[in-house]
């Protein structure tokens, strides 16, 4: 990426500032990490896999009237964005229960979450991404009250429109985590990513609970076929969106 000054790197990819100060350029990176980065290792053309679903998910996303940050992928693992300063807060909606919902609760697994559930957590490694209350959030001035109701009404519209797509993949939209960001005029826009990295996806076509996996849970459980799960979830969005 020589010539480009790279603005930010995360765990999962790297921003690149353009020749337009209002569009970034996202290179998707195949090294994955769990646990706050506990954990580290690499995916095998995860960084393809990721921008490509997330590209498509994010056209979907705007043909059903959400605003997202996506331009569109001048390679298969980079993402032109419009540039956006990200809320600190990291929203999760949850459909069905499993992860942290599972361990902080004891509910079982599988349980059914209707209506869904809506969480806030604060995007910040150095405190672990603590879960927040909206009184915390609102003392920290991390939103204000009613981009916290813009945040909640966009997180579960995306869930509405997602939960249909990966239904016609065959797919279960068990929950999945999204970050915001807001333009110069106030505009907030879905940003981020929405990929296996992000969400948990579990096959219609198997009842074994770990074959079901098609997700990063594959990476944090150690339940192996990380790549090919990925692979099959592009493989099912690509063919999803063709027909629509
Ligand atoms: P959790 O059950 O571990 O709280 O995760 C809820 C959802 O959020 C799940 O789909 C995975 C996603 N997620 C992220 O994308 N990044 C994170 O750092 C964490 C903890 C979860």
């Amino acid at each position: 990426m020589s010539g480009l000054e790279k603005r930010y790197e995360g765990k999962a990819k790297i921003l690149y500032a353009t020749d337009d100060p209002d569009i970034l350029l996202t290179h998707y990176k195949d090294d994955a990490t769990a646990f706050n980065a506990q954990k580290r290792g690499s995916i095998a053309g995860k960084g393809e896999i990721n921008c490509r679903v997330a590209a498509h998910l994010f056209k979907v996303l705007e043909t059903q009237g959400v605003p997202t940050h996506f331009i569109d992928c001048p390679t298969p693992n980079q993402m032109r964005v419009r540039a956006v300063t990200i809320v600190p807060i990291e929203v999760v909606v949850r459909n069905i229960a499993a992860g942290s919902l599972c361990q902080q609760t004891g509910l079982e697994l599988g349980t059914a979450i209707a209506p869904p559930l809506v969480e806030f957590y604060y995007k910040n490694d150095d405190l672990g991404d603590p879960m927040l209350t909206v009184d915390r959030l609102l003392l920290m001035k991390l939103a204000t009250p009613a981009q916290v109701d813009q945040l909640r009404a966009m997180a579960l519209k995306v869930n509405e429109v997602l939960i249909d797509f990966f239904q016609r993949c065959n797919i279960t939209l068990v929950d999945f985590k999204l970050e915001f960001g807001l333009r110069p005029d106030g505009t907030m826009l879905l940003a981020d990513e929405i990929s296996p990295d992000t969400c948990r996806l579990w096959d219609q076509g198997e009842t074994d609970p770990n074959l079901r996996v098609m997700d990063k849970d594959r990476f944090r459980r150690d339940l192996g076929n990380v790549e090919h799960a990925y692979q099959r979830v592009l493989e099912r969005v690509l063919a999803q969106t063709a027909e629509t």
